[in-house]
């Protein structure tokens, strides 16, 4: 594994022609045509679209090396799968090589990204269970330049029994992302919602843990077993594994109990917390039916530009630029900073 932006290598350009025109298609609008002047919000945020899809042709800055990113939370439907994909969509639309690792046995990811995933085809279960290489099993993403995925098929459920008695059984993950020859900037690893052998393998194979948190009741019961497993596979296994992000997910602006919650989870976590936090949007949930991110299915929605802002904040902190909140969807009140995550969380 490398990383490498001035290295066009063969997976350089697997799905040719302007980006815009593979962004911009036939889509159903949560957005109506922005006005001339812009001075109303849909107006706004179509323009923000446009502008934040127009920065993808510059660029945001690169890793100097791969990142990793593992988006895990054990907790069921907190919208992990969607944050993988669109942000690995944002990222690459930001001008990023990113391939995002499906090993979620449902397979939603490599669904939501358009990618075949039926039972032959060559999946993360052979990565993990055959040892076959990755670069055999990753495909490029239509119509979005620059993003590939390694698909997981049904076969992936069987995997947490079988790996059990397999040589190397946490790190199988990490070795085979370690002899991935091809150029990167990030790698995101959509995890299932359970802390078996799969989830390690991802926390042994990154350096970074994403957790997305649902602006909901109970957001953060289970996520002290989480943070217990990170320190763990710290301790034994891979030292440089941090938790680097939180984003809150599903924030809905009308309560007053998702805001009570965006508090309590900035109040717990500082800054690990992104400023962007990602709205409730039916757009967000419309567009895995069809086989696409909320980026492509509609650029100008408000859940499609706020993976594009949290995208930016991620691709800035690391290269440790101050990120600038004037474009974040905020949920809740001001940040306070911790001693100690798990403190508080059961
Ligand atoms: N911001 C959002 N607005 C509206 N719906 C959303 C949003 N984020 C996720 N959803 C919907 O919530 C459901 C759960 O999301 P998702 O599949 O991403 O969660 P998950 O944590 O990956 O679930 P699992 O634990 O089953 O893997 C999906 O139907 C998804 O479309
Ligand atoms: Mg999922």
């Amino acid at each position: 594994m490398r990383s490498d932006a001035n290295l066009a290598g063969p997976l350089a350009d697997p799905v040719p022609g302007p980006r815009s025109e593979s962004v911009v298609g036939d889509v159903s609008r949560e957005t109506s045509p922005a006005p001339a002047d812009n001075d109303t919000p849909i107006g706004r945020a179509a323009q923000l679209a446009v502008e934040a899809l127009g920065r993808a042709g510059e660029g945001l800055p690169r890793p100097a090396q791969t990142r990793v990113m593992v988006v895990a939370n054990q907790k069921g439907g907190v919208g992990k799968t969607t944050t993988t994909v669109n942000l690995a969509a944002s990222l690459a639309l930001h001008g990023a090589r990113v391939l995002v690792i499906d090993l979620d046995p449902q397979g939603n990811a490599s669904t939501a990204l358009g990618i075949d995933h039926h039972a032959e085809v060559p999946s993360i279960y052979d990565v993990l269970v055959d040892s076959r290489p990755l670069l055999e099993v990753v495909q490029p993403v239509p119509d979005v330049e620059g993003l590939f995925c390694a698909p997981a098929t049904i076969d992936l459920a069987g995997a947490e029994i079988e790996l059990v008695s397999l040589v190397a059984r946490e790190s199988r993950l990490q070795r085979a992302i370690q002899s991935y020859e091809q150029p990167l900037d990030y790698i995101l690893i959509d995890c299932p919602p359970s802390l078996g052998l799969l989830t390690v393998n991802a926390l042994v194979a990154g350096a970074e843990v994403l957790i997305p948190i649902q602006c909901e009741y109970y957001a953060l019961e289970g996520l002290g077993q989480l943070l217990r497993n990170v320190d763990l596979v710290r301790a034994h296994l891979n030292p440089s594994l941090h938790v680097s992000t939180i984003l809150l997910t599903m924030y809905d602006g009308r309560t007053r109990l998702a805001s009570q919650v965006a508090e309590e989870v900035r109040s717990h976590f500082g800054d690990e917390v992104l400023r962007t936090s990602i709205p409730r949007s039916v757009r967000i949930s419309e567009a895995p039916s069809y086989g696409q991110t909320v980026l492509t299915y509609d650029p100008g929605s408000s859940g499609s530009l706020s993976y594009l802002e949290a995208a930016r904040e991620i691709a800035l902190r690391g290269v440790g630029i101050q990120y600038d909140a004037r474009n974040a969807h905020r949920g809740g009140a001001g940040m306070n900073s911790t001693q100690n995550m798990a403190e508080g969380i059961q």
